[in-house]
Formats: structure tokens, C-alpha cells, sequence
């Protein structure tokens, strides 16, 4: 009894000094950036979350500025952990003021999917998703419901903007908006989709990553020639629409990655160490600091990301979304910018120069005979475009181009919303 009453007191005192002293709060004093969050139920039981930063932290005129919607990729990454805190929110892992956070200037919604990611939730697992399509139509509701509430937004300038496996639903996800406000079931103003670092050419990603390793000399040959056989069996099953066995023999591959290369090399960005133990410790920092301080089920363990999400979508996981982005160039207005970064091995450089060149569409040839210009800045990669489709090849970064190379994202982001 005694000591229940101890630990009663001990614990009520570590709350009251985490009050105090919450970093995020105290981060956030200054200058709070104004949110909204809140849950929408995309299908009885299963609920997504979103998080709404209004532009430049004020709801003054936020709708006269651009919206981004930001899709996360893994599958089973937080939006509200990773893309907030480790690429674009006002704040950094650190809980230090970002400066090249995308609100400054801009409406970002923030979304967890697919639903099991971060503060997303549903009641039964049985709820799941287990297919890209599914995985986008939760997506739709979740934005037709935003906009159902924030209704000042239906005629803002509004862009997808998708990274890794998020950019290959984006693809997808453009393709469900542009239908269903062409056939009037939605009022949005959707100009433009971004899609960062994507796997949606999953066979040609695929055939690249021990190229590219082995070029930097982070794999011995032994391993190359290994995962060479390896890539080789993903791309043909593939082909053949295998895609849950293409799926299991990338698993593979990259367990043959890691065995040789140290568990130190982050294979996001090969010029910095492993972000696993900075990733480790957002989770506690959000669970302690900000989900107290959000409106959601406080019993919900937050993680920076979901492995029933992602095992949830492996039979897709390898799914090309290559389609949805040619029939997006063929027949719509929409801008497309593709970006990618020289660091990245997991979707290396080499493969999206190739894909996106690979591409049908009436505007192939043009685009394949454009030239490319330097990104502004000192060495920060270039960009070649045809009417409104673009690739920009950017120098420094890795995986997560917005916070590894802002100088060049912020021209991307300049060059996409000025559509
Ligand atoms: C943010 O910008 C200011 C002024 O330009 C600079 O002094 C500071 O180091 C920057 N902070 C970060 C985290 O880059
Ligand atoms: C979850 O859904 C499955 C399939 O609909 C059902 O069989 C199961 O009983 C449900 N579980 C719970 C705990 O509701
Ligand atoms: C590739 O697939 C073939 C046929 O299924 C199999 O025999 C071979 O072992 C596979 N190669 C590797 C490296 O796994
Ligand atoms: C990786 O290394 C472990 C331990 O040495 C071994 O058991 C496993 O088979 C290896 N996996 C691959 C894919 O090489
Ligand atoms: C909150 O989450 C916990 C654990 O995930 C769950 O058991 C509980 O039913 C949830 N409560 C509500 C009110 O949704
Ligand atoms: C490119 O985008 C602009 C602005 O949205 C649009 O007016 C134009 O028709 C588009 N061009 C093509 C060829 O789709
Ligand atoms: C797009 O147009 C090109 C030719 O201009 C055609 O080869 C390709 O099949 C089209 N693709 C889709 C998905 O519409």
C-alpha cells in the first residue's frame, strides 16, 4: 500500500515537470503554428488521422495560399512523425524551429496512412489495407472529408505531393481526385502532384539498388553479383505479375544489403549515419510531449511506423504505379514534377532518370530531347521539363529531399504550385 502511494506521487510529480517542461510546448511557444487535427472514418471502423497546419501559422487569407497534401510512403510511415518532424513540420526531431518548414507560405495537411499508421486507427485489424487501391480510396475520403469541413479550401491551388511509396499512391491518388472532380462527386482546385524519391517503377528501383551500392563501394562484388540474381528474379516476377513473391525476394535482397554493409549505413542517405536510433527516440518524444497534447485516444503507442500497415500492403508492395502517372500526363492538366536525390539507395537517382524517361506519353519524345538546367544554388543538381511535366535530379540528398536539400526543394515547390 505504502508503496503505491509512492509511486502515485512519483508519477504525478514526473507529470507535473514534463508539463512544465515540455519541449515541444516550449518549442512551439513563440511562434504555436496554427493547427487543426481530427479524425475522419473512412469505412465503419477504421479512422484516419489528419493534421492541418494553416499557411504561415494564421487562418488570415490561409485559404488564398497554395494546400499541400503530403503523403508518406513505407507503407506504414507517420506523416505526423517523419514528414512533420523529420522533413517539413515547423519543428525539427531535435524540437528546434525548422526554417525551411513548407508553412511558411503554405497550407499542409498531414495525413497517418494507410489506417494503423500513427495516430490512425481501426477497430479490428481485419480493417486493414491490402491493396494500393483501398490504400487510396481511404485517402479520397479522408480528403473529400477535409474539404466537406474546411470548405474555404475547395478553390485553393492544391498538390499531391507523394514520397517513396507514398508517390506511387499519389500517382494513383491523382488519378481518383482528377475523376471524381470531373465527375463532379468533389469540389477541389487540384493543379499539381509531386512525387519524391518514388517506387513506382519498382522493377527498374529494384535492378538499380545493388548498382548503385556496388558504384559507392558499400557492397563487395560477392554481394553484387548476389543480389544481382536477386534483383534479377524481381524484375521478371514482375513482369509476370508475381507480385507477392517479387515482394518476398526484395526482402531477401535487402536482408543481403544489410548482411554486408554495417547496420550503420542508412541506405536513405549514404553520406549520413542510421537515422534508427534518432527515429527510436521521436517515438518516445512524441508519445511524452505531443500526444498529450492532441485530441486523440492517449492509450494509442505511437510509432514513427506501422509493421501490420506495411505487411498489410505486401502483396502490393511491388505493384508498379507507372500507369496511373501516364494516364495522368495523357490526359490532364495537371503539373507532374518527379524529384529525386543522389544519395538515395533505396530508390537511386539512376533509376528514376531511367524510368521517367521510359515513360509513354504524348509528350516522351520532347521531354527525352529537352535540356536540362542547373538547379539554382551551388551544386544542387538539374531539371529538365516538357510542357508540364518535369525531373529534377538533385545533388546532396538522399531519400528525404525536403530536409536534405531545401535550396532545391524549395525551387521544386516554387515551379510546381506557380501551375
Ligand atoms: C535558421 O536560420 C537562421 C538565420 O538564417 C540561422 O542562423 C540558423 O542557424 C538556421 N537554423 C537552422 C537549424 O538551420
Ligand atoms: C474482426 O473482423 C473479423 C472479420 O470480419 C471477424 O471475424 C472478427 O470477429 C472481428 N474481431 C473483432 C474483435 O471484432
Ligand atoms: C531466382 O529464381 C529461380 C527460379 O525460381 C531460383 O531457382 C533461383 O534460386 C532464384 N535466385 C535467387 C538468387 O534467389
Ligand atoms: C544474413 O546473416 C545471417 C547471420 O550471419 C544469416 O543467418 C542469414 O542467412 C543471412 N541472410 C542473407 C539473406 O544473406
Ligand atoms: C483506445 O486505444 C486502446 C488501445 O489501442 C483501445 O483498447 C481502446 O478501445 C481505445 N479507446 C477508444 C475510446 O477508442
Ligand atoms: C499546363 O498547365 C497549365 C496550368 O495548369 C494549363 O493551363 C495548361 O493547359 C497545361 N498544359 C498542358 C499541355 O496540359
Ligand atoms: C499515353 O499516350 C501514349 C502515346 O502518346 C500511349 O503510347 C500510351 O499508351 C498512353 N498511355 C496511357 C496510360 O494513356
Amino acid at each position: 500500500m505504502k508503496s503505491l502511494i509512492f509511486i502515485v506521487i512519483v508519477r504525478t510529480l514526473v507529470l507535473a515537470s514534463c508539463d512544465e517542461q515540455n519541449p515541444y510546448l516550449e518549442a512551439l511557444r513563440d511562434k504555436p503554428w496554427k493547427s487543426v487535427h481530427r479524425y475522419v472514418e473512412v469505412r465503419p471502423g477504421a479512422f484516419l488521422f489528419y493534421w492541418f497546419y494553416y499557411a504561415d501559422g494564421t487562418t488570415n487569407g490561409a485559404e488564398q495560399k497554395p494546400l499541400i497534401i503530403w503523403i508518406q510512403g513505407g507503407p506504414g510511415n507517420t506523416a505526423t512523425g517523419i514528414g512533420n518532424f523529420c522533413e517539413i513540420g515547423p519543428l525539427t526531431m531535435d524540437m528546434k524551429p525548422r526554417n525551411h518548414t513548407w508553412i511558411r507560405g503554405r497550407n499542409v495537411l498531414l495525413v497517418d496512412h494507410p489506417v494503423g499508421t500513427g495516430f490512425s486507427y481501426a477497430l479490428n485489424k481485419s480493417l486493414y489495407v491490402k491493396s494500393d487501391r483501398d490504400a487510396a480510396r481511404d485517402l479520397l475520403r479522408a480528403i473529400k472529408a477535409f474539404l466537406k469541413i474546411h470548405k474555404e479550401f475547395r478553390k485553393t491551388p492544391t498538390y499531391i505531393i507523394g514520397q517513396s511509396y507514398g508517390g506511387k499512391l499519389s500517382a494513383r491518388l491523382g488519378f481518383y481526385l482528377h475523376l471524381a472532380i470531373k465527375n463532379k462527386h468533389l469540389k477541389m482546385n487540384l493543379k499539381g502532384i509531386g512525387i519524391g524519391s518514388g517506387w513506382i517503377d519498382t522493377k527498374e528501383s529494384s535492378i538499380q539498388q545493388p548498382r548503385y551500392l556496388y558504384d559507392m563501394g558499400l557492397i563487395d562484388i560477392k554481394t553484387y553479383n548476389k543480389a544481382m540474381d536477386i534483383a534479377k528474379n524481381i524484375s521478371y516476377l514482375i513482369s509476370i505479375r508475381q507480385h507477392a513473391k517479387a515482394a518476398e525476394y526484395d526482402n531477401l535482397m535487402f536482408q543481403t544489403f544489410i548482411n554486408d554493409t554495417s547496420t550503420d549505413v542508412n541506405l536513405e542517405n549514404i553520406n549520413k549515419f542510421s537515422n534508427y536510433w534518432a527515429l527510436n527516440d521521436l517515438s518516445l518524444k512524441v508519445n511524452l510531449y505531443v500526444k498529450p497534447t492532441l485530441a486523440v485516444n492517449q492509450s494509442i503507442n505511437w510509432n514513427y511506423i506501422s509493421y501490420s500497415a506495411y505487411y498489410g500492403l505486401k502483396n502490393d508492395f511491388v505493384l508498379p504505379g507507372t500507369k496511373f502517372l501516364e494516364t495522368l500526363l495523357n490526359r490532364t492538366k495537371l503539373r507532374i514534377v518527379v524529384f529525386n536525390g543522389n544519395l538515395d539507395a533505396v530508390t537511386p537517382l539512376s533509376a528514376a532518370t531511367n524510368w521517367v524517361h521510359n515513360l509513354k506519353w504524348y509528350g516522351a519524345k520532347k521531354f527525352m530531347e529537352s535540356t536540362r538546367k542547373p538547379i539554382r544554388g551551388r551544386r544542387n543538381g538539374f531539371y529538365k521539363s516538357y510542357d508540364n511535366f518535369s525531373f529534377w535530379a538533385v545533388f546532396g540528398s538522399g531519400h528525404w529531399v525536403p530536409e536534405d536539400n531545401p535550396t532545391a526543394m524549395e525551387q521544386i515547390l516554387e515551379y510546381l504550385t506557380s501551375a
